[in-house]
């Protein structure tokens, strides 16, 4: 039997959610780990659940980014070392808008940041360059974020008249190097999400302004679901925001990194990377 035939199509792992500030201020935390503690200044705690996550290797094809919020694809890129953000810029996001565009029907996207992973257990995560997976349940955008994004990346001149019709922000996740049995990527279908209890705007301080994203409250609704050791070829489109909201389609897809219990011995650590884009239709 080769591992692929022995994998459960179920595992359960504990997945880390939030719990509000208990004086009811608005949740925040930083961005960068403190230098000497390691540990990030905010003022919510977390919560720990075990939960089962789904193996939907061999039904990719059961969620889809309109649906569930996310969805997988088999495209290799024709970058591969990832070692220098230029190169990554000037080689890798061409490439990737490509796929995007051409997924999505959209008549523009705009990549406007992209983030390496490499999992270092006991390194501190100190600054943008050493980043690792992210144990959190979240979604990386709030409305306000979104359209804030699409203003602080787009021309004064464009952005009205992109803001009157359809736009998302789409983050475009791909392992790097090896496929990602290590700590891999744990996806929360969002028709298993209740928008309204679930959800609650967090600012994210950054260094020199703040942002916004979504921390999740539990539900034992959730339906968890991961492709179990995605490979470098593949990669998956998380939606983080959508502005059509009127008629049922997936808004976004909470998201958390996660401890596979059946991760083989040995294997190496997981590197990735994820582009985020705004992508906008006509
Ligand atoms: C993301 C994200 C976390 C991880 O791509 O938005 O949250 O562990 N990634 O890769
Ligand atoms: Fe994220």
């Amino acid at each position: 039997m080769s591992a692929s035939d022995a994998a459960p199509n179920t595992v359960q792992a504990e997945l880390i959610y939030f719990s509000a500030p208990t004086d009811g201020s608005k949740p925040y935390s930083h961005i960068n780990a403190d230098p000497v503690t390691g540990t990030w200044k905010r003022n919510w705690t977390s919560e720990s659940y075990t939960v089962d996550i789904e193996n939907i290797r061999g039904k990719e094809d059961s969620v889809t980014l309109d649906t569930a919020g996310f969805q997988f694809f088999r495209r290799p890129a024709t970058h591969k070392a990832f070692t220098d953000d230029k190169a990554v810029e000037a080689e890798y996001y061409p490439e990737s808008i490509e796929f995007v565009k051409e997924i999505t029907g959209a008549s523009r996207a705009v990549i406007f940041d992209h983030t390496i992973r490499r999992r270092r257990p006991g390194e501190i995560e100190d600054s943008p360059q050493k980043r690792q997976p992210v144990p959190q349940v979240h979604v990386d955008q709030t409305t306000a974020s979104a359209i804030a994004r699409v203003h602080r990346h787009l021309p004064p001149t464009d952005a009205p008249d992109l803001l009157r019709r359809r736009f998302q922000i789409i983050n475009l996740w791909r392992p790097i190097s090896h496929a990602a049995y290590d700590w891999p990527l744990a996806l929360c279908d969002f028709r298993s999400v209740d928008p309204k209890g679930d959800l609650v705007p967090t600012t994210l301080v950054y260094p020199d302004r703040d942002g916004e994203t979504m921390s999740v409250r539990f539900n034992p609704n959730h339906k968890w679901k991961y492709l179990r050791g995605i490979e470098p070829d593949e990669f998956v489109l998380i939606k983080c925001f959508d502005s059509k909201t009127d008629d049922g389609t997936a808004l976004l897809t909470p998201h958390t990194a996660f401890q596979d219990p059946t991760t083989p011995e040995g294997t190496p650590y997981r590197e990735s990377i994820e582009l985020r884009l705004l992508v906008f239709y006509d």
